[in-house]
């Protein structure tokens, strides 16, 4: 790496872990792989163009509640903080706080090594004032800060509604994970997409020009490449709907025949119109996700919408330790 204010932590590596899961996780009624999965080098670029998809109206709504309240957010953390980022693997969004905000070093996590690198290169680049530790570490797994970070108030930022894959217990110690990573006084800063009509949201997870689909089915072809597998992918089809109930979305791999597959020496039946489980993306009234991080210890601080009310941008301060979650 030629860049000076950059550090690279690697506190990741197994592939023996996406075999256990996938394997787990097929042989499972109904089966389900995890989401996590979905982030091989083609699949963080697919999810990159599922960004700016007309009915994708997430990241482009966020953007526009980060960059229109980024003075705000600076003022209420302070500047010297030390910003943490998991699943930061491409920077893209903290850009737009790093001007105002000036924090002393910037930590992104991510599981994606080469997409992590990438991107810290060119924020080392545009920002040269910053220090970087960019750590390669699965934050679901293991949330922990690499050594050597230096002190001052932690921030973590959260965007997305990554929180969204956790199911809402799952949330709460996610959340209490990261009110222990930022310390007492620290602050999260989370994107969370809100409830909203149906068809505005099944819209948005199965898109006109297919690169959900794309996207969903690209688990398949890794896990041929990476795992030895033979799945034919025509004959899964991509599938999102809206459980109202739930208040999530989820994506399905639907088998369109009977099949058996088989990765490397293990094999898997499927009946026709049977699914794999490949995603929750669960949504949040305002109210509900302030309840559910008062769960994890935290106290909302500023809560900023968009006008059409799609997504909502949260900030809170950790008010409690959270020895007894
Ligand atoms: C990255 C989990 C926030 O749930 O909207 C987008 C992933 N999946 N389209 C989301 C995703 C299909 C995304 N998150």
């Amino acid at each position: 790496m030629s860049t000076q204010n950059v550090q690279f932590h690697d506190l990741h590596s197994s592939q023996d872990e996406f075999t256990t899961d996938v394997v787990q996780g097929l042989n499972q009624r109904p089966a389900m792989i995890p989401p996590k999965y979905f982030y091989d080098a083609h699949g963080s670029r697919l999810f990159d163009a599922i960004t700016e998809l007309p009915e994708y109206y997430p990241t482009r709504t966020e953007v526009g509640i980060l960059s229109a309240n980024a003075a705000e957010i600076a003022r209420r953390v302070g500047t010297g903080s030390l910003l943490v980022e998991p699943g930061g693997g491409s920077c893209a969004k903290v850009h737009i706080l790093l001007e105002g905000m000036r924090p002393k070093a910037y930590v992104p996590m991510d599981i994606s090594k080469d997409h992590l690198l990438l991107a810290t290169e060119e924020l080392a680049i545009a920002f040269p004032w910053l220090e970087i530790h960019a750590a390669c570490t699965d934050y679901t797994r293991e949330m922990s800060l690499p050594p050597s970070t230096p002190p001052g108030t932690h921030v973590a930022f959260f965007p997305g509604s990554s929180i969204g894959n956790f199911d809402p217990d799952g949330a709460v110690d996610f959340l209490a994970s990261i009110a222990q990573l930022v310390g007492p006084g620290g602050y999260l800063l989370i994107g969370v997409d809100l409830k909203k009509d149906k068809t505005i949201l099944e819209a948005a997870y199965d898109d006109a020009a297919g690169v959900t689909a794309q996207f969903n089915l690209n688990l398949l072809t890794r896990i041929n490449r990476e795992l030895g597998g033979d799945f034919n992918l025509s004959a899964w089809q991509h599938k999102a709907l809206y459980d109202t109930q739930r208040g999530r979305i989820e994506m399905h791999l639907v088998s369109r025949c009977e099949q058996t597959v088989i990765i490397g020496k293990f094999r898997f039946n499927f009946a026709q119109g049977e699914s794999i489980h490949t995603e929750n993306s669960y949504k949040y009234s305002r109210e509900e996700f302030i309840n559910l991080s008062a769960r994890a210890g935290f106290i909302s601080d500023a809560l900023w919408v968009d006008e059409e009310q799609l997504f909502s941008v949260h900030l809170f301060r950790q008010a409690t330790t959270t020895e007894n979650n």
